[in-house]
């Protein structure tokens, strides 16, 4: 199966500079075997999809509001990014709920929105280093994914993507072994086959701290379908080099 490579620019590039790493990438990856998404900000999605359009990458969105339209000062729905090309959504990054205060009521009522307008979201789920410690993994990811994906249908899991972020990794440098993200993926999907039925396998990816060269050990762990990248996707040729494995 084709592998997932998804780059997360976070609040980095204007425009312009969008354009220019765009140019790269998309010359880079020309005969790229694998998907690749990158999430801009959203004044860069337009430029961004312009010049994606003939290329094999898919444009991304970084966040999205839980509402559908009105008086959200400052919002963007879901129907906006649907219309501006969007092809898919992060959603629950760690950044957004330590930092705005996002939990997972919002972060369901975000990939329900989503949903409707068929953009596929890439749910964030993952354990801080004091939860790890004190081995809550497990229970972490379950309360995440449970609350998270509540109410969605069986036939919507398609447009999910989970991606297992340990805080801790992220953008620390500090990454876990493969074993520990096999673990971790294979604990998601029981938690996903509890809420579900066995025939619902929703991609799975790992995020966080990957480079060029600890790109291999992810990759290659069971049931990982792909990656989710921050910081090393901010260079286009080193992004280029890591999805190109
Ligand atoms: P990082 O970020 O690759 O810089 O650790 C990952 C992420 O924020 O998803």
């Amino acid at each position: 199966m084709q592998k997932l490579f998804f780059g997360n620019i976070k609040m980095n590039q204007t425009p312009s500079e969008t354009q220019n790493y765009l140019k790269i990438l998309i010359d880079k990856t020309k005969t790229a075997k694998s998907k690749i998404g990158i999430a801009f900000p959203y004044t860069n999605l337009n430029i961004a999809n312009e010049l994606c359009k003939n290329s094999n990458i898919l444009v991304g969105a970084q966040n999205v509001s839980a509402e559908d339209s009105g008086s959200f000062t400052g919002e963007i729905s879901s129907k906006m990014l649907a219309e501006s090309g969007v092809k898919f959504c992060i959603v629950g990054h760690s950044e957004r709920r330590k930092l705005f205060g996002e939990n997972n009521a919002i972060i369901n009522k975000k990939i329900k929105r989503l949903m409707q307008v068929n953009i596929i979201s890439v749910v964030c789920v993952g354990e801080t280093k004091i939860e790890r410690d004190a081995n809550k993994t497990k229970v972490v990811l379950k309360k995440q994914i449970e609350e998270c994906l509540q109410g969605l249908f069986e036939n919507e899991l398609k447009n999910i993507v989970i991606a297992y972020e340990p805080v801790w990794a992220i953008g620390t440098g500090e990454t876990p072994t493969t074993k520990q993200v096999e673990l971790a993926l294979q604990h998601i999907t029981q938690i996903v086959h509890s809420s579900f039925s066995t025939t619902v396998n929703p991609s799975l990816i790992y995020g966080g701290s990957i480079n060029e060269s600890n790109i291999k050990f992810f990759i290659s762990a069971k049931a990982c379908s792909g990656v989710l990248v921050g910081g090393s996707s901010l260079d286009p040729i080193k992004f280029a080099k890591i999805s190109s494995i």
